[in-house]
């Protein structure tokens, strides 16, 4: 905060806004904070104690996290006793921490790490256990973190008493600024009162958003509203689209990566949300990627932007010192695709080459122009792409894409692949081939080969893929493998692995829905359920389908906002349900939430049949669908336009009558 980038390259109009005031310990915070938090992996739990904590801190500096960046070590809610002492001073719980916070405090700091606290700008923490919030007692509590040695402190929102929130976070920017030590400040009121517009003079970072969950569908929708914001980011004010799941189980490695480098590409805090005693070298991987981090600690300080996003193709640039852009090509889609776009559309000055470097490869490639790559379902590619001189050095990027297959067993399904030169020096001696799953056939219907391809043409390869019978429903990889050459290099490789789904038709007469293969699926929490409502977000933890006090056997449980695909080979023609909110929506204490939502059938891309609004008083509704001829049904449920909270959305004794 205050600070001007220290960038060469930013023009005047470019750079932050000077200080209007300090927020405490002013030069603080210059790139995002880097640290752990126990929070994401332990919530309350009793594994939450001194011994945790110390063993993260052993493990940052043993497994190189600690040289990676990662500095702060946070305690989160429940580290205190409900009560304060007699003197109005906090306690710290002495069963999680025997040694006191002191020397909690000075054990951190022993590794060259630092420290950091919780409290809430309300008289209690969030926590339903109510321990004490700072409202009424910012110098105290202020002074006595700073007694122990506290260098960040986490002020969240609960029970604040309806107290003005410039007035709260104020109050307590004052009370650490006058202990006289440097402590990064971060404000978290769940984006409630827009502190981008007023927290610059304030914190060092402000969460723009709701807590975080470790779902796709949490990560996804904090991103989109994060990503908004970036004009309000710079050094020293940051937003904090809350602390990270890498690693919490919750997520596919695939997404996880995704994750980590979209907040990299905003700029935002780096928090540790997992318990890295119990990580997986998978999840050091992702944690410990320097060239990612370099991307969020880069000094100038931009937040990234959305340069395009269509049907679920993102591209992100992010404005980096040296000039360079950082490019994130991210596919939100459930089915790999080509996501692109050029340097010139990312802001970078014409050149005749570029330097490509590919960050989660760590190699670096030439374009000419096109960044682009074909990215996995919900995956990310992430590139920095300079101007640089010597870009003849590196040998041609090159993007292998391929088509979608999805056929039934027994039948023979069309697919083409493409191999595509970004590079300036032409790509020699291409060949490209596909492996599938052992029995089948996959024979090329053109060229496999190509001697040279010049800057952005393409080898394409029209393939026939035999599905053996008996082929169980589902899906299977395609590996496309591309070999060439790049001028004065060695030989490359490169490759794609993309679905191939087995599809299923349902039999003759009527099937329920929930007994057959899903296409594809998408839900606002947790995974559809098969026979019972959603439940929380584990995978089996509904109870039975109830709408309204009607009980019903049979039927999906979704959770808005919610596609389900089923596969009806053109030999349906009608679906059937009895539609409502569950019974048990917002059964998780407080006022009921009943939740709101529509119901709609799509067949083959065209909405066949909806109904209006429907919220959690009303009974179930027969919703019935023509659907004949068409080879795809997608059963959807929107949020019915206020948001998904309680949006437990049943298909109760959804049917399709089909014929052989
Ligand atoms: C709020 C915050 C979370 C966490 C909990 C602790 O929900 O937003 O990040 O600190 O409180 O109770």
């Amino acid at each position: 905060m205050g600070v001007a980038a220290p960038a060469a390259s930013a023009t005047p109009t470019d750079v932050a806004p000077d200080a209007v005031a300090a927020p405490p310990g002013d030069n603080l915070a210059l790139t995002p904070p880097m640290g752990f938090n126990n929070w994401n992996s332990t919530h309350c739990r009793p594994e939450f104690n001194e011994e945790m904590v110390r063993g993260i801190a052993d493990l940052f500096v043993e497994s190189g996290l600690k040289d990676a960046g990662y500095e702060y070590v946070n305690l989160d809610d429940c580290w205190a006793l409900p009560e304060r002492d007699e003197n109005g001073k906090l306690v710290p719980d002495p069963e999680r921490f025997p040694s006191g916070l002191d020397a909690l405090g000075d054990y951190i700091h022993s590794k060259g790490l630092k420290f950091g606290i919780y409290t809430s700008a309300g008289t209690k923490t969030c926590n339903p256990a109510g321990f004490p919030g700072a409202l009424g007692h910012e110098v105290s509590d202020a002074q006595q973190f700073a007694d122990w040695g506290v260098d960040y402190l986490k002020y969240d929102n609960c029970n604040n008493q309806g107290v003005d929130a410039v007035e709260r976070y104020t109050a307590m920017r004052d009370a650490l600024a006058a202990t006289g030590r440097d402590i990064v400040y971060s404000i978290c009121e769940w984006g409630q009162n827009q502190p981008w517009t007023w927290a610059q003079d304030v914190g060092h970072l402000w969460r723009t958003t709701g807590d975080i969950t470790d779902t796709w569908d949490s990560v996804m929708s904090i991103f989109k509203r994060n990503v908004e914001l970036a004009e309000y980011a710079g050094p020293g004010h940051w937003n904090d689209p809350d602390m990270l799941e890498v690693g919490n189980g919750g997520m596919t490695d695939t997404e996880y990566r995704s994750h980590f480098s979209l907040w990299a590409m905003m700029a935002a805090p780096l928090l540790i949300g997992s318990d890295l005693r119990v990580a997986s070298e998978e999840t050091f991987d992702i944690l410990g990627n320097t060239e990612v981090i370099a991307v969020d600690q880069d000094p100038l300080g931009r937040q990234g932007t959305v340069v395009s996003s269509e049907n679920g193709a993102w591209v992100l640039s992010k404005e980096m010192a040296d000039g360079s852009r950082a490019v994130a090509l991210f596919n939100e889609s459930d089915t790999a695709q080509h996501v692109g776009t050029t340097a010139e559309a990312v802001g970078l000055p014409a050149a005749d080459a570029y330097e490509m470097r590919d960050l989660w490869e760590h190699e670096s490639y030439q374009t000419a122009g096109t960044i682009s790559a074909t990215v996995p379902a919900h995956g990310i590619e992430v590139f920095r792409v300079s101007p640089d001189g010597d870009w003849a050095q590196y040998p041609s990027a090159v993007e292998v894409g391929a088509s979608a297959v999805q056929s039934e067993a027994g039948t023979t399904a069309e697919l083409t692949t493409a191999v595509t030169n970004l590079g300036r020096t032409p790509a020699k001696s291409v060949s490209v081939d596909v492996a599938g799953p052992e029995g089948w056939t996959i024979e090329a219907g053109s060229a496999t080969t190509s001697p040279a391809l010049a800057t952005d043409a393409a080898l394409t390869t029209d393939w026939t893929v035999e599905i053996p019978p008996g082929t169980p429903g589902g899906s299977y990889d395609l590996t496309v493998t591309a070999d060439y050459r790049s001028p004065r290099h060695q030989p490359r490789q490169d490759s794609l692995t993309v679905e191939a789904q087995v599809l299923v038709p349902p039999g003759e007469g009527t099937s329920y829905v929930s007994d057959l293969a899903f296409v594809r699926e998408a839900n606002g929490q947790g995974p559809v359920e098969r026979d019972t409502n959603v439940g929380s977000v584990a995978a089996g933890d509904g109870t039975p389908i109830t709408i309204e006090g009607t009980v019903f056997d049979k039927g999906l449980g979704t959770h808005a906002p919610s596609t389900v695909e089923i596969y009806t080979a053109g030999r349906c023609d009608v679906f059937s349900a009895q539609v409502g909110i569950d019974d048990a929506a917002g059964a998780g204490g407080g006022p009921p939430q009943r939740g709101s939502v529509t119901f709609e059938v799509w067949a083959d891309g065209t909405r066949v049949a909806a109904t209006g609004v429907l919220n959690g008083t009303a009974p179930a509704q027969p919703l019935t669908a023509d659907v004949s001829g068409a080879s795809f049904v997608e059963l959807v449920v929107t949020d019915g336009g206020n948001g998904k909270n309680s949006d437990h959305a049943d298909w109760a004794d959804a049917t399709v009558s089909c014929t052989a």
